[in-house]
């Protein structure tokens, strides 16, 4: 029996010009007042797919000289066209724990979109399975499906003020997507993520409300039903949590395809139907015309269709697209067309594509100093991941296969390589300086081989990899989702054939999420293990830098590898099955993904979420806990003294996005120091200990800072709290609420499973 349900919330919250939108909102006002009401329509409907030279186009209207809007992916770069970057994934990027790394790689691909004329970037991403790599978050099924760490989420691959910064700085309008609950693929436009409300705030909202603090300009629902209600026309989600709530201001857009109905979903709060037909080249919308007979029969009150254009151009006019903003330069459907100008905007980004891609990797094993290589005599290679793919870069459409090194998932949150530097290519240009001899084997399957160029080398280094990426391309059985967490073309067993001849195997692994790499892990002579993700164009490069310690890896893991499969929160067999005609996928977690679920089961990870080692070692010490606005605030919950309900706020934003709720409150500070030989990088991490019985998981991630220390010296890290990050989401009141009782703040660089983190106490009069 399925009893998953979605309130309704109607009527469709109108934008008010909140916050930063003041102007462009009044702005969009004058514009949509003087068009008719089929031009109105027009903004809200895509031209159909492939009707224009982007993914998704709004017609021009001449008439008032506008242009039109282009909406193009991907979150990692400009995609379908040439002279563009393909950058380092979210998820890479999540695991430099860097916001400053983050919001440069951002801003670079902000500006590439901007040079290509796409006034709508399709990213970031916020959730995950298949295509967690996209979106930097961590997996709710660990292979398949994904959300952002707490902290992490927003902070990760939005710092907190990302996505608007971003889409400002580089005038791009950026599209928080999927929304909501989009955490697998398999089964993604027929099944109901069923989650409780509770859930729903605290875990999966949190990165659209970050987002909306940020000033998203855009918004895209998602393919899936959301308790029995499908997305894009989820009243509940639509009007309640994103308009009314979180007081977004912009246009929500559906995903291609994903619009179910017109007078449901305009009312629901959809703004924007994409790509524009009901299916694709079906000649027929459920906007389009039937919107305008909506209206002039009444189903739709014109006032709806009014703030649906009011918003689509909001954006427009929040990021200045108005004026001097570059014209759609390129033909996404036909490369080598006439529409092509082949405009290129890579500008020097591939110095962050390498800088990202060596930050983002993770070491989790080095014994015996393996690593940093130091001018080794012969180094052997092995595996086809270590070299070029044979297929060139892009000989998969969508990057949907692998016959090569890995740098980029598949699906539409692609980009095209201009090119991809293997690990072979950039280790084979080291050796030239350091007089090294180096053998290869490409093969997977040649164990013969493999076993006689490994024999006698210093060092063998195995290279692995699995991919992910979007469902409607089914690469080797993976619908979008891994079918399972070993690695591809029978990885491990090459491991284990070079482990036999050689004492010092180092395996590199390019992947989109946690791996199982339980046949190998403690062999004796692997001796070394990276984690080098999606790393994009540069990844040979940033690997050598890596491995040969001109970069201190700093990697951290932003979600955490089970000994078992079976241990993680949710299994990939619950959503693989078509028997239903519409899976019940319910999120029975709750709270408890990734390393909340470890700890409250008591289940010892392989490597834990926040886990990473550096060539230097760090010490944290003195750990202070301080109230910023004691003598103000009586009580730590604010509505005691503030009613900031949506419904008495005039020029604010809705509730969840109080400033008061979101101002620092506390603060924690501790000391690091790097007590090893060499320059590096640590991650202190901030997790919380929530009052016993109030419901949370054991710990929770609340800050991270990435600190740069030369050796010996001493920086102090700060992490604010705001009363939100100590609230969890009373269903009763419907709003946020500071438990009753103390606070155990703890300090670490090691992972939240530190059993010695340093620790102190927020105490309940505080
Ligand atoms: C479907 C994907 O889910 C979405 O992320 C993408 O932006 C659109 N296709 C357009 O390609």
């Amino acid at each position: 029996v399925n009893n998953s349900f979605s309130p309704p919330f109607y009527p469709s919250p109108e934008t008010r010009g909140a916050g930063n939108w003041t102007y462009a909102v009044e702005k969009a006002r004058i514009f949509v007042s003087n068009l008719t009401l089929e031009e109105k329509v027009n903004l809200t409907t895509g031209v159909g797919w492939t009707g224009g030279r982007c993914v998704g186009n709004i017609p021009a209207i001449e008439r008032v000289g506008f242009d039109g809007l282009c909406l193009q992916d991907a979150p990692l770069g400009v995609r379908m066209t040439d002279g563009v970057t393909a950058f380092p994934s979210g998820l890479n990027t999540a695991a430099t724990f860097d916001r400053k790394l983050m919001y440069e790689r951002a801003l670079a691909i902000g500006e590439e979109f901007r040079g290509k004329g796409v006034n709508i970037a399709l990213g970031p991403g916020m959730n995950g399975g298949g295509r967690v790599a996209e979106s930097a978050c961590r997996p709710r099924l660990q292979v398949v499906n994904g959300k952002w760490e707490e902290g992490i989420p927003i902070s990760l691959v939005n710092p907190p003020s990302t996505p608007s910064r971003v889409s400002k700085d580089a005038g791009v309008q950026a599209c928080a997507k999927h929304y909501i609950l989009n955490e697998q693929e398999r089964n993604r436009t027929t099944s109901s993520s069923n989650v409780d409300d509770a859930t729903i705030h605290e875990i999966y909202l949190h990165p659209f409300l970050r987002s909306v603090q940020a000033d998203v300009a855009t918004v895209m629902c998602s393919y899936n039903l959301i308790n029995s209600s499908w997305a894009c026309h989820n009243s509940k989600a639509l009007n309640g949590l994103l308009k009314h709530e979180l007081g977004f201001q912009g246009q929500v857009l559906s995903d291609w395809q994903a619009t179910h109905s017109g007078v449901g979903s305009a009312l629901a709060g959809l703004d924007q139907t994409m790509p524009g037909d009901v299916t694709f080249n079906s000649n027929n919308s459920y906007f389009g015309a039937n919107l305008t007979m909506a209206v002039n029969n009444g189903s739709v009150p014109l006032s709806r269709v009014d703030d649906m254009s009011v918003r689509v151009m909001a954006g427009f006019f929040l990021v200045g697209q108005d004026s001097g903003y570059p014209a759609v330069n390129f033909d996404t459907f036909k490369k080598g067309g006439p529409l092509n100008e082949h405009v290129n905007v890579q500008d020097d980004h591939a110095d962050i594509v390498r800088k990202v891609g060596a930050a983002s990797t993770i070491l989790l094993k080095n014994e015996n100093n393996t690593l940093p290589l130091r001018k080794p005599r012969t180094i052997a290679l092995l595996g086809s991941d270590a070299g070029p793919p044979i297929r060139g870069p892009n000989g998969y459409p969508d990057r949907g296969g692998v016959d090569g090194t890995l740098a980029m998932g598949w699906g539409s949150g692609t980009t095209e390589f201009p090119y991809l530097i293997s690990p072979l290519e950039a280790i084979q240009r080291r050796a030239i300086m350091d007089k090294t001899l180096v053998s290869w084997s490409l093969s997977d399957f040649d164990y013969d081989l493999a076993v006689s160029t490994a024999t006698g080398a210093d060092v063998a280094m195995v290279f692995l990899n699995s991919d992910s990426g979007e469902e409607y391309i089914n690469v080797d059985g993976n619908i979008g989702d891994r079918r399972n967490l070993t690695a591809w073309h029978a990885g491990d067993q090459l491991v284990l054939a070079v482990a036999n001849v050689s004492s010092n195997v180092v395996v590199v692994y390019h992947q989109p999420g946690p791996v199982n790499m339980e046949a190998w892990i403690d062999h004796p002579n692997v001796t070394a293990v990276l984690l080098a993700g999606l790393p994009g164009q540069e990844s040979g490069n940033s690997l050598v830098e890596i491995l040969y310690g001109d970069y201190n890896p700093s990697g951290r893991l932003p979600f955490t590898i089970a000994r078992n499969d079976a241990d993680y929160p949710a299994q990939l067999e619950f959503i693989n099955t078509n028997l239903d005609p519409q899976p019940q996928v319910d999120y029975n977690e709750r709270l408890n993904v990734d390393y909340r679920h470890f700890l409250a089961n008591s289940l010892t990870p392989r490597y834990g979420f926040g886990h990473g080692l550096s060539y230097t070692r760090f010490n944290l010490t003195n750990l202070q806990v301080s109230g910023l606005d004691k003598p103000t605030i009586q009580a730590r919950n604010i509505w005691r003294e503030e009613s900031f309900s949506a419904s008495n706020a005039t020029n604010q934003v809705g509730s969840s996005l109080s400033e008061a709720l979101h101002a620092p409150r506390w603060v924690v500070t501790a000391d690091v120091q790097n007590v090893g030989g060499v320059y590096g990088c640590d991650v202190p991490q901030l997790y919380l200990v929530f009052p016993e019985g109030s419901g949370e998981p054991p710990r929770v991630l609340r800050g991270f800072e990435r600190v740069t220390l030369e050796s010996w010296s001493v920086e102090t890290v700060s992490f604010p709290l705001s009363r939100y990050d100590l609230s969890i989401w009373d269903t009763e009141l419907q709003r946020w609420r500071i438990p009753e009782g103390d606070f155990d703040v703890l300090v670490t660089s090691e992972s939240a499973f530190d059993k010695q983190p340093l620790s102190g106490t927020i105490p309940s009069d505080w």
